[in-house]
């Protein structure tokens, strides 16, 4: 357990798309949305490709961490809407900043940012490396399927990085990832491809949801992750200064809220103006406080993602 952060960045697309715009071809409203998600607008690009946002949001980090690129020595992205099936995100940014040294993707769904940390803490725990960037993207806007109104209207497109570097002190002070196997609640399938040698037909490279369950599920982990991780670090859930959940739905943040008795001024929020940018949304909420200058030195942040896995990751952290 031996990193801290030293900086953040990160990168939406240029457009933005209304519950109203949604409505023009879809069978629902900004009523229905709002009232049901918290969700007003979400990013999705339109001339940008994933790339650009993953490297614009790694400059960023890189300069908010005061590092340079060529103090990297490993990348790590995490996502899974990369705009390369191979090789992997992380290969694309390391070569749009010149940046030489490992780099590889995680594939978590909406806990791979924290999956990333995990990684990472291992890299630098071993002295296999310093200064890790870690870059979680997404382009949720292409495994939508646009006629689905039941999930198209949740997601959005976006990117955050985080700069990594040793530190003395014990920290994170908790870490913790785990799976629960559901393959079909949150699925898109891998591409069909061109085989002649296929037999039947293959289903579409589109996201499919139990969304109820998903529901169920997000709340549930939050609650018993923050106990968990504050019952390993021997802190009190009351010390905790700051929450990073998943944005999936704000009645997943305020049931959590409700349940674990915490403040709800501590909880990050970013779903209103972003939708649900999969991995991506965690960092992007680190990167607005920071940036807002509401992280203090010393402050404890716990990180909950969850989702698609079913995965599970959460950290606590000292800032
Ligand atoms: O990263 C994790 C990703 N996963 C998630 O974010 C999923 C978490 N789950 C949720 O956020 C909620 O379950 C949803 C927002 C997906 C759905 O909310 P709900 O309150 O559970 O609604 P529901 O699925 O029970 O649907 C209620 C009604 C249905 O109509 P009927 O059958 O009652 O006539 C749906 O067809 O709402 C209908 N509906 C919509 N109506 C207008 C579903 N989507 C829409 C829509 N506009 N966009």
């Amino acid at each position: 357990m031996t990193f801290r952060i030293l900086g953040t960045g990160s990168a939406l697309p240029g457009r933005v798309v209304t519950n109203d715009e949604l409505s023009a071809f879809l069978d629902t409203s900004d009523e229905w949305i709002f009232s049901r998600t918290g969700i007003k607008e979400r990013r999705v690009c339109a001339d940008e490709t994933l790339d650009d946002l993953a490297e614009a949001a790694a400059s960023r980090a890189l300069e908010a961490a005061s590092v340079a690129a060529a103090q990297v020595d490993l990348v790590i992205c995490a996502t899974s809407t990369a705009d390369h099936l191979m090789p992997a995100e992380a290969c694309a940014v390391a070569q749009r900043l010149g940046i030489r040294c490992a780099a590889f993707d995680v594939s978590a769904a909406c806990a791979g940012f924290v999956l990333a940390l995990d990684v990472a803490d291992g890299y630098i725990a071993r002295g296999r490396a310093q200064h890790v960037l870690i870059v979680a993207c997404e382009q949720m806007s292409r495994v939508l399927d646009w006629a689905d109104r039941s999930t198209c209207v949740l997601f959005g497109d976006g990117a955050a990085a985080a700069v990594l570097g040793p530190c003395a002190e014990k920290n994170p002070l908790a870490m913790r990832f785990s799976t629960t196997p559901e393959v079909g609640t949150l699925e898109v399938a891998g591409m069909a491809g061109t085989s002649p040698f296929l037999v039947g037909t293959r289903p579409a490279s589109v996201l499919r949801m139990d969304g109820r369950r998903v529901f169920r599920f997000g709340v549930a982990a939050i609650c018993d992750e923050v106990e968990a991780l504050a019952s390993e670090a021997g802190v009190g859930i009351g010390d905790i200064d700051h929450f990073v959940f998943h944005q999936a739905n704000e009645r997943i943040l305020a049931a959590a809220v409700k349940r674990l008795g915490i403040e709800d001024a501590r909880v990050a929020r970013t779903l209103r103006e972003t939708g649900n940018i999969s991995s991506a949304c965690i960092p992007l909420a680190l990167d607005r406080l920071a940036r807002a200058g509401k992280l203090r030195p010393g402050d404890l942040i716990a990180m909950v993602g969850f989702g698609a896995g079913l995965d599970i990751g959460a950290c606590l952290l000292r800032w």
